[in-house]
């Protein structure tokens, strides 16, 4: 094995989970390792045994340890980081900033996060905004010479999904972030499926905010995520709520918003998970990201050209570049009775529906397909168990 490589074995040893099931849902929320579960229940009994408070006092440097590792992680500052908890609330908190007005035009993707979509369309009643879908390429990635002729001076942000929640797509993000930056053009990223499956590095990207959750790739606790904005950018962004911790109330008429990115976090949080997220991200930092993606992108193509291979069965990925998420229907069967049929022998996968992604499922007639989404630790014959399984449900719905 080299240096590069991850030790799969030592992987499964240090997940507890691996024991009990197959776990193809790591774009939903990916198995822990041990140390993050040790961290977040080791915090809550400190918290039982000595008072909230009190642990957090004590805590501070394992909790201040979150913003170096993400900080690490995306290659920024520490400054430009705050902790949320769920990577909607984070891309919510730096959209809802920008300040928008009547005709300001919103560029963004047909594989936007329903989520996101439902902002820009309550934005667009609130402002008089509109947001603009720039068609893919024949890849069926964003079309970056749409993108480009798409640029005038109204508009006002570019406002992208990295990876779709249904499928394998990765945007090119740092062709986009080009453009953003020829243009002096605000850009967002929303790198929730993609952050803990890859290297992201914000320079490269050249994005200006970016979003990301911890429960999925990144195999941090439930209810975390994490917010990247630009310091240059900060003070522009004024957070659409704010509390005692994002800004000090300095007069009866006055208040000052603090000018890191914390400016985005609230004042009460999760200390437990918030611990964890900063092992699970220093976790993914010790496999090193660039071991990671080679692992996830070659069990992710094995598991898409045996799934190709098997009668009836049909893969829906797009894109140049695809990475972990595999995503498939098979004829005869519900997305739903799939993924019925492989819980019975304890193989999570998950189901994403038109609603989760609207624009794209609509476009390719699609209502519900079934997503498998690998991780590092995931195994070349749990793979063959997936295709195994789905190979015979496929075929009892033909016979
Ligand atoms: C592309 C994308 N963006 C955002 C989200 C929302 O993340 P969270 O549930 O952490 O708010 C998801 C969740 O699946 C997603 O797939």
């Amino acid at each position: 094995m080299s240096a590069h490589e991850i030790d799969v074995e030592r992987a499964r040893r240090e997940t507890p989970g691996c024991a009990h099931v197959t776990h193809f849902n790591n774009a939903g929320s990916a198995l822990p390792p041990a140390c993050v579960l040790d961290a977040v229940i080791g915090h809550l009994q400190l918290e039982a045994r000595i008072g909230g408070y009190e642990a957090a006092a004590q805590a501070h440097d394992r909790v201040e340890r979150v913003y170096d590792a993400a900080a690490a992680l995306l290659h920024c500052a520490r400054d430009e980081i705050a902790i949320v908890e769920n990577a909607t609330r984070a891309w919510d908190m730096a959209f809802y900033a920008f300040p928008l007005g009547p005709g300001d035009r919103i560029l963004t993707t047909v594989a936007e996060y329903g989520s996101n979509y439902l902002a820009y369309l309550q934005v667009a009643r609130r402002t008089g905004a509109v947001t603009e879908v720039v068609p893919n390429d024949d890849s069926g990635q964003i079309s970056v010479e749409a993108l480009k002729r798409a640029i005038d001076a109204r508009v006002k942000l570019i406002s992208i999904t990295h990876v779709p929640t249904n499928g394998g797509l990765v945007n090119p993000a740092a062709a986009v972030g080009q453009v953003a930056r020829e243009a002096g053009i605000p850009y967002l990223l929303d790198a929730c499926q993609s952050v803990g499956q890859m290297p992201i590095d914000v320079d490269a990207i050249g994005c200006d905010v970016l979003s990301v959750t911890g429960r999925k790739f990144l195999r941090g606790p439930r209810g975390t995520g994490f917010l990247y904005v630009r310091r240059g950018l900060l003070e522009r962004l004024e957070p659409p709520f704010l509390d005692v911790h994002a800004a000090r109330w300095i007069a009866r008429d006055r208040y000052e918003v603090r000018p890191d990115a914390r400016r985005f976090e609230n004042w009460e949080t999760n200390y437990a998970t918030k611990i964890g997220l900063a092992v699970a991200v220093d976790y993914a930092l010790g496999w090193g990201l660039e071991a990671i993606r080679d692992r996830v992108y070659r069990l992710a193509a094995t598991l898409r050209e045996r799934l190709a291979s098997l009668p009836g069965v049909v893969v829906r990925d797009l894109g140049a570049e695809r990475c972990g998420i595999v995503t498939f229907t098979a004829a005869g069967r519900t997305a739903t009775e799939v993924k019925a049929a492989l819980a019975a022998h304890a193989v999570n996968v998950s189901v994403s529906s038109r609603s989760s992604t609207l624009l794209d499922m609509d476009a390719r007639g699609l209502t519900e397909v079934v997503r498998a989404s690998v991780h590092y630790y995931n195994t070349e014959e749990e793979v063959e168990q997936l295709i195994r399984l789905v190979a015979s449900t496929a075929r009892r719905a033909t016979a």
